[in-house]
């Protein structure tokens, strides 16, 4: 529903959604064998979610914190149980994957707009994400400019950067680790 986007714009801060390019650059960062839970925050209508739902294994699970109901009724529509949708922001995750059964939350792949959130909201989900990271998680961030990089420099010890030009805009995706 690219519509949804462009109505939503204050929240989604996108045109488009993710080139599959873009998204197939964010997979190449995941061992899947090591991924028993992985948190998606931000996954508008599922082109990231449906591609990691292909790759995950089946005992595997998937938390998806998306603001926007409708995009989570989409998310309902993909119909796979490893898939838990919650309709929250993303800075509520701790809330929510502290109880879950598995010790390490291994990955964390975000499409939060932090170039359209205020300075607060960037850093609660910022402290939000460090909180719930271990020494064992991947934080996957993609974004379209490189001004987020001092922010995750300021949490995370290893930031490493590439670049997806085949993308609308053109896209830098971060991997950090702490
Ligand atoms: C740029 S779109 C990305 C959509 C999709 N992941 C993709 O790559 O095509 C950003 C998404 O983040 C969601 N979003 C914005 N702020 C959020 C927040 N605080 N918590 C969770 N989701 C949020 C928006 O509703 C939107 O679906």
């Amino acid at each position: 529903m690219p519509s949804e986007l462009l109505r939503s714009f204050k929240t989604s801060g996108a045109v488009a959604f993710s080139s599959h390019r873009l998204v197939r650059r964010i997979i190449r960062n995941i061992n899947f064998k090591n991924a028993g839970c992985i948190i998606e925050l931000g996954p508008g209508n599922g082109r990231i979610t449906k591609e990691l739902l292909h790759y995950m294994r089946p005992n595997s699970v998937l938390y998806a914190f998306e603001v926007n109901e409708a995009f989570c009724v989409d998310l309902e529509k993909i119909g796979d149980s490893r898939l838990k949708i919650i309709n929250k922001s993303a800075s509520t995750i701790k809330d929510f994957v502290s109880s879950t059964p598995f010790p390490s939350k291994n990955y964390i792949i975000s499409s939060i707009p932090f170039g359209i959130l205020s300075e607060d909201e960037c850093e609660q989900i910022m402290r939000a994400i460090y909180d719930v990271s271990d020494k064992h998680t991947t934080l996957i961030l993609f974004s379209y400019s490189l001004i987020q990089y001092r922010r995750l420099k300021k949490y995370f010890r290893k930031v490493k950067v590439q670049f997806e030009p085949i993308n609308i805009p053109p896209a830098f995706v971060f991997v950090c680790k702490k």
